[in-house]
Order: C-alpha cells, then structure tokens, then sequence
C-alpha cells in the first residue's frame, strides 16, 4: 500500500514571533501541493497562531508541540486541544524524548493526552524511542514495545487513522549522529509489526512512521527511502528553510 509521507518540523523552544513568521513564510512560498507528501511545521505555543495566518491557504500545515487532556479547567500553564485547533493547529507533538526524559513525563499522562488529544479532534504525532543505554542492552524492541502499548492503550483502530508514529532514537536527537537507514528500518518494521498485532495488518499499512534523529538534507533521501519510513520528524534542520525544504524535496 502506497503510504504519504509526512515531514514535520519541530521547532522546539527556538524562534520569536518575527523569525517565526518569515520561516513559515519562507517554507509556504515553496510548497506545492502533492497529494503524496503532507509538511508540517511546529511551532512554539505563542507563534501557532501567527503562523497559521501566514500558511493560511498554502499546503503548509501547522502543529502543536504539546497539549493537556482536559477541555478547559484550572490547569495553570497548560494549552487545552480544542485551543490549539482555535489558533490553526491539526496536529500535535505527544511522547517527545525531552518531555519524557527533560519534563520527566509519565507514561499514563502521555496515554491521556494522546487520547484527549484525538478524541478533540487533533491529529497525534506520538513519539517513541529508545536511549543509548537501552539499545547497547539489546532493549530497543522492548522500549518501544513498552511504550506503544502503554501511549496507543486504549485507542481503538479508528483512532489510528489520525495517528502517527514518529520513531526517534534519543541518542541520534540533536548529536548529528542518525540512525542507520538499516537502524531505522529495523525499527520502524518492528513498530508496524507490533501494530498488526494490535490492530490488524491493514491498519498497520496504514500508519505513517517517521523518522526523527538528526535528520539532515544530505541523509535525508536515504532514510527516506526505506520502506518503513514514511517521513521525517525535523529538528535543528527545520530552523532554517533552505535545509527543512531540501528534506522536504528528498521526500518527494
Ligand atoms: O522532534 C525532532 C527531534 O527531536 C529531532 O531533533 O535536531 O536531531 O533533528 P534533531
């Protein structure tokens, strides 16, 4: 089954409002549309509003980095969905290794806001991904076993139509050393075996899996071009527009 490809730029705590715009700006006016290939592009909560306007008609999609599972309360700091679609968001960042390990995240959290996220209506870019240590002790199957099941738990195979599965490797984040394409397709086979477990195996083809992990314009078209691999999770590369959109390209 042919799959889309889906390359997201997470911003992460970088940009003021002016970069933001003109780097939104920058990306859009290149885009064409492509019925094979969706961008994204992430910004810090403050900017996903300004930038929503500027992308506003282009095939440029806007994300959220993180969201909390309730619909409006007494939750000081935190963003609610029905929120982020106001300011222009269709997608949102779950599981992100700096949450987990720098927010010090919990697991059952992380299962509410994917399933609060979805049940609003927000699509869900859940994370997952093993440490160093963990793959140097052979655990990278069980990690992110362990961590499908416990983030997916819950969501029935409907609720994966609007999920996708980014595979980052917490050792290739931000070091400039990816996984091997033969390392991401490992990997990204072993998730989608464990989703037909769960699911089916049509659901499973079904599911976009990206990448995420130093991904860069030179090993983009690489790991890319891996069966399993049906796009692309973007860092540091994202920041600047010529490099976000020579991955862009290496995915068409
Ligand atoms: O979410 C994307 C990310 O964690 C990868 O970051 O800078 O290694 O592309 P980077």
């Amino acid at each position: 089954m042919a799959r889309k490809k889906l390359i997201a730029g997470n911003w992460k705590m970088f940009t003021l409002s002016a970069g933001a715009a003109q780097l939104a700006k920058a990306v859009a006016d290149e885009l064409t549309a492509d019925e094979n290939l969706l961008v994204a592009v992430c910004p810090p909560f403050p900017w996903i509003a300004s930038v929503a306007a500027v992308v506003k008609g282009t095939p440029l999609l806007v994300g959220a980095q993180d969201v909390y599972p309730a619909k409006e309360g007494a939750f000081t700091g935190e963003v609610a969905p029905e929120m982020l679609l106001d300011a222009g968001a269709s997608y949102v960042i779950i599981g992100h290794s700096e949450r987990r390990h720098v927010i010090k995240e919990s697991d059952s959290l992380i299962n509410e806001k994917v399933k609060f996220s979805l049940a609003s209506g927000l699509k869900v870019i859940y994370c997952i991904g093993e440490t160093l240590a963990q793959r140097q002790a052979n655990e990278t199957n069980a990690v992110l076993e362990q961590q499908l099941s416990s983030g997916l738990a819950g969501v029935d195979a409907a609720g994966m139509a609007n999920v996708v599965i980014a595979y980052e490797p917490v050792w290739a984040i931000g070091t400039g050393v990816n996984a091997t394409t033969e390392q991401a397709q490992n990997a990204h086979a072993f998730v989608r075996s464990q989703l037909a477990k769960t699911y089916g195996e049509n659901v499973a083809q079904a599911v976009l899996i990206q990448y995420g992990g130093s991904v860069k314009p030179d090993n983009a078209k690489d790991l890319l071009s891996q069966p399993d691999v049906d796009g692309a999770l973007v860092g540091g590369a994202s920041l600047k527009a010529d490099s976000f959109l020579a991955i862009v390209r290496a995915a068409m």
